[in-house]
């Protein structure tokens, strides 16, 4: 190519750009172009649902089974936690079954170094609460997405009658003397949700909670928590009862499949022009997501019984507007996954985020690889280009991770990604999924 030539390129990263090829510290992922992504795929069970699970398990004395764990760093952040309070933990990474035996239970305290692992953390309060009266907790860490405070947590707990102090690293509870309330939620928070109803289920009498969540893993939760001998219904509009049991049992329970995983590996289908099967995947729970990508012109098709999903990429998708919310609205977190996939549809995209009020951070990243996307306040306006240019980019959380790997296998040259820590926490190595399907990617740690 002439140097006149050359000097006329776009001023973008591309693959002539040799930041890539710079020393990256820490670990990383590398990702070049994967267009015609093809195959059959299975999925992990949802890490939301686990994380939560896990945590209930502390309202029973025994040894309980739990089935279709994936092995991600939160959950082995979990187990850490749990066998911290004193149980017993063994987790088949190959089978994918995870033993908790919290017969020795006896710890109520969570120190703050195992707290700022993630933000489901906060989930032991509950269950601690049931079981001992008292709870001793650091503040939950967790993703960068917004301020995410627990005043929700906090302030039903206090109408259950807890005792909240907050010391400067420390949260201390302890059980004044519970009682059934009505609870209204000022918004439908998912980990209050789940928070309440665990400690709800072995409070004398009825609680309700009103404008409670209805995320799919709430659901699980609530499925899990019946089996162990919890009494929980349902009552229009999105409110959960639940009857207060003297005792709950141990149990072997399947958690539900991962719903963001699969969105993730249809987006990578959609995003690269392929073709993808994912038998096990729950498209009765995915259903706005995969409406918007029938939108952009994709072709998608739902199995029997509304289980399994084949997604065929259309060659030239459309702009859509999404606007994320509490389920059943769009998922926030596929959200960066979308991003990533309007960065090359056709026409103006407009994203409206308001679950988080920060979760926008991967749009800046996706800019550097050529993508041209505005953000102002809660709102992400993308204008499709014809093509992404591999850089070096880094995750600012786990969702923001999954989106730039997807943006790498279409961008042209190399992608590289720093921040893989959110990638580990989020995903079963979902590398080697992407891979199986054709994607060229690979993890250095
Ligand atoms: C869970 C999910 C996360 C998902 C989110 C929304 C887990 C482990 N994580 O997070 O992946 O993105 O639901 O679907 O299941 N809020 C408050 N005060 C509170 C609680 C929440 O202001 O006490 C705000 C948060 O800052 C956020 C919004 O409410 O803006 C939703 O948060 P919430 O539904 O609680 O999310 P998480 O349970 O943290």
């Amino acid at each position: 190519m002439s140097q006149a030539v050359e000097n006329a390129l776009p001023i973008i990263p591309s693959i002539k750009d040799p930041s890539p090829k710079k020393k990256i510290d820490g670990p990383y992922l590398s990702v070049t172009q994967s267009l015609g992504l093809e195959g059959e795929v299975g999925l992990a069970g949802a890490k939301n649902a686990t994380l939560v699970i896990m945590t209930s398990l502390i309202l029973t004395a025994g040894r309980s089974v739990l089935r279709n764990v994936p092995a991600s760093d939160d959950v082995f952040h979990m187990i850490q936690l749990l066998q911290g309070l004193g149980a017993q933990a063994v987790f088949n990474t190959e089978t994918n079954v995870l033993e908790v035996d919290t017969t020795d239970l006896s710890g109520y305290s969570v120190a703050p170094e195992l707290m700022k692992m993630m933000r489901a953390s906060v989930l032991v309060m509950g269950p601690l609460l049931a079981r001992f009266g008292k709870a001793e907790i650091g503040f939950p860490g967790g993703d960068v997405i917004g301020a995410r405070p627990i005043d929700y947590h906090i302030k039903n707990f206090q109408k259950m009658g807890v005792d909240v102090h907050e010391q400067p690293d420390l949260l201390v509870a302890r059980v004044r003397r519970l009682q059934c309330r009505n609870l209204l939620l000022e918004y439908p928070s998912v980990g209050a949700t789940e928070n309440l109803i665990m400690l709800a289920t072995l409070t004398g009498g009825t609680t309700k909670i009103i404008n409670a969540a209805l995320e799919p893993e709430v659901f699980d939760l609530i499925a899990i928590l019946k089996q162990m001998g919890a009494r929980i219904d349902t009552e229009m509009p999105a409110t959960i009862v639940i009857t207060g049991v003297e005792k709950l049992h141990p149990v072997d329970y399947t958690i539900m499949y991962d719903r963001m995983e699969a969105g993730a590996l249809l987006t990578a289908a959609a995003m690269t022009g392929g073709y993808v099967h994912i038998p096990q995947a729950p498209a009765h729970l995915m259903g706005m997501f995969l409406m918007k990508l029938q939108e952009m012109g994709h072709t998608v098709l739902i199995g029997k019984d509304g289980v399994g999903v084949k997604v065929k990429a259309t060659k030239n998708p459309r702009a859509v507007s999404i606007k994320t919310g509490p389920y059943p609205a769009f998922p926030t977190d596929l959200q960066a996954s979308m991003m990533a996939l309007l960065t090359t549809a056709q026409g103006v995209s407009v994203i409206k985020e308001t679950v988080f009020e920060n979760r926008f951070m991967h749009g800046r990243e996706m800019t550097k690889m050529g993508a041209q996307i505005d953000v102002q306040h809660d709102v992400a306006t993308i204008r499709g280009v014809e093509e992404l240019y591999g850089t070096h980019v880094i995750a600012s959380d786990i969702r923001a991770s999954c989106a730039l790997v997807l943006a790498g296998m279409k961008a042209i040259g190399e992608t590289t990604i720093s921040g893989v820590y959110h990638w580990k926490r989020g995903y079963e190595h979902l590398e080697e999924k992407l891979r199986s399907l054709g994607a060229s990617i690979t993890l250095y740690e």
